[in-house]
């Protein structure tokens, strides 16, 4: 079992790092890692390296029985090289080209930065690939960074000849007819750009794609950098934030282990609601795969108004959730609280008041704890017999800013349902829609708008060989290029479900069902051609309906049901 946390010694005169590994030791960390933002310590020039500090450091940490989960610093390049390489920096969709003085300031296209990125994952690798502190390799720091420059532009440009091979297709994919915006040659394609009204969601689509295909031939060109030095496995630390252009089950295919960095931002059982539903997500997305708490706030929680204190005790209840959900570490961010920068007020495992604190005392014994467990048995193959699906494209669509309504929300929708099936004490696996599912008894498909043609056929086919189908509304909506599936909605679903709804009537306020629950947000006038209804809006007309298809079952929940209201479907469909 890992523990431990990002070390950050450069920040830090020499002295106090024998401090650090004292503490590390009496708190039984035995995993940090190392370097994520030291580039410019690395190579304080280009092409210069200076490595002495950090022999110090491993060598240190090694005397002391702590292994290094080595970074490769390429998420916060120096001052020197934007200013050596002006195209290199990243430009938003205004077109402001940013400058350095913060982190993730780059262009993951632009040639100088994959250049300067090959070079320092090199140097490392050769220095530290046979050092035995090194346990694990940490790429980059939560990818997520996106630009919409000139190099940009060429590589999306040649990522869209290979998803749409011709620009007939691309126009009809993008529904270019609408607003005058066909392309007749591909130099015409921009990436997203500040424009005057609306953009066009299926090209805002392909770009969210093209952002997480980009960033991951950046990660794997260092992976496969590390992989010829060392036999250490090699990974990267994803952000569970809504914001995120990864695909994580195509991601997921390419880690040697899943790594996440989750931040609460609930007290008492919201939190721990939280830790399951992101450990859920992990060890789903892990496939067999073991996963990892990379990074955790230290008994805080950050919130949009500030960050708040767990109370005592509450910071190792949450570790522990994230280990028996399968975490083999739990990490933070960071060992020592900085005295300077930009994240001076995020708490560390060493707060700024020193070892003589709560929160030390209540890591090193949370340490301890972790320390004291039997070692894990090898891992079983998953037990949960319900699933919900997670597809990053179907979440980036409906984020599409111009739908009937503003909030719909992939993320919120599974959330919801997840901790549904929390409190209900259901283990639950995320799977991506064309997954083999035929093992779960259940799958909930929370607000999935977008959806293919072969997943379609993965559902239906799940269904009419017994399972039991769950379908909240405003899923299978679109094709997997944004456009409407016609006929009636939900176009893809709609003989499945046996219904078929010609109009929304998206809600201000709380509904009234018959089952003494209430809908919000959303409401639709759901036709039976098949289903039967078990509730209704107390204003008439269906609002959850069942159908028999085949030997299984597929319900539709056509608003948004509160969390009881979910719960009496669950049971009715023997959950
Ligand atoms: C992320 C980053 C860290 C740090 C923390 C702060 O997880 O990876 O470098 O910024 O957030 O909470
Ligand atoms: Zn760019």
């Amino acid at each position: 079992m890992y523990f431990g946390g990002d070390y950050n010694p450069e920040q830090w005169p020499e002295d106090v790092w024998l401090e650090d590994v004292r503490l590390m030791r009496e708190a039984k960390v035995n995993l940090v890692t190392v370097g994520v933002f030291s580039w410019a310590r690395l190579e304080p020039s280009e092409g210069v390296h200076d490595f002495g500090w950090l022999d110090r450091v491993m060598d240190l940490l090694h005397d002391n029985d702590i292994q290094v989960n080595l970074a490769t610093p390429t998420a916060s390049p120096p001052p020197w090289f934007g200013l050596a390489h002006p195209d290199a920096m990243p430009v938003r969709a205004d077109g402001t080209r940013l400058t350095h003085g913060s982190r993730d300031t780059y262009c993951v296209n632009a040639p100088a930065y994959r250049a300067a990125s090959r070079r320092i994952a090199t140097v490392l690798a050769e220095r530290y690939g046979a050092h035995p502190a090194t346990a694990m390799w940490h790429v980059h720091n939560e990818y997520g960074t996106t630009c919409h420059c000139d190099h940009c532009a060429t590589a999306f440009r040649a990522w869209l000849r290979d998803r749409h091979e011709s620009l007939d297709a691309l126009n009809d994919a993008w529904t270019t007819a609408f607003w005058s915006q066909h392309y007749s040659a591909w130099e015409q394609i921009m990436p997203p750009r500040a424009t005057q009204y609306r953009s066009n969601p299926a090209h805002l689509l392909d770009y969210r794609r093209f952002c997480s295909d980009a960033l991951l031939a950046h990660y794997r060109e260092q992976r496969d950098i590390l992989r010829v030095h060392g036999r250490q496995p090699v990974t990267t630390n994803y952000v569970m934030a809504g914001w995120t252009p990864l695909d994580h089950w195509k991601w997921s295919a390419e880690v040697d282990l899943v790594g996440i960095d989750h931040y609460t931002d609930e007290p008492g059982d919201g939190g721990l609601a939280q830790v399951a539903f992101a450990s859920d997500l992990a060890r789903s997305w892990a496939r067999g795969k073991p996963w990892l708490l990379m990074e955790q706030g230290v008994a805080a929680m950050y919130t949009p108004d500030g960050t708040l204190p767990l109370e005592p005790g509450e910071h190792a209840r949450r570790s522990l959730e994230y280990v028996a959900r399968g975490a083999t570490g739990v990490l933070h961010f960071q060992w020592r609280a900085s005295q300077g920068g930009a994240e001076q007020w995020y708490q560390g495992m060493v707060p700024h008041a020193g070892a003589d604190s709560r929160i030390f005392r209540e890591i090193a014994d949370l340490g301890r704890t972790l320390g004291a467990l039997p070692p894990a048995e090898p891992a079983e193959a998953a037990e949960a017999e319900v699933a919900i699906l997670w597809d990053d494209e179907a979440a980036w669509a409906l984020r599409n800013p111009a739908l009937p309504v503003t909030g719909m929300d992939f993320r919120a929708s599974v959330e919801q349902a997840h901790r549904v099936l929390w409190q209900r004490g259901l283990a639950t696996d995320f799977v991506h829609p064309s997954h083999d599912i035929s093992r779960y008894r259940a799958v909930l498909m929370p607000s999935l708008y977008l959806i293919s043609d072969e997943a379609v056929a993965n559902l239906t086919a799940y269904v009419e060989g017994g399972g039991t189908l769950i379908v909240s509304y405003f899923s299978g909506i679109a094709d997997p290029d944004t456009r409407v599936r016609l006929g009636g909605y939900p176009g893809a679903l709609r003989d499945l479900l046996g219904v078929r709804v010609e109009e929304f009537r998206p809600l201000t306020g709380p509904v009234a069902l018959s089952d003494g629950t209430t809908g919000a947000f959303w409401s639709e006038t759901v036709q039976l051609t098949g289903a039967t209804a078990t509730v209704t809006y107390a204003g008439g007309g269906p609002a959850v309906t069942r159908h028999q298809a085949g030997a299984g079952t597929a319900w539709y929940l056509s608003t948004r049901l509160d969390a009881s209201g979910l719960a009496n479907v669950l049971a009715q469909a023997g959950l």
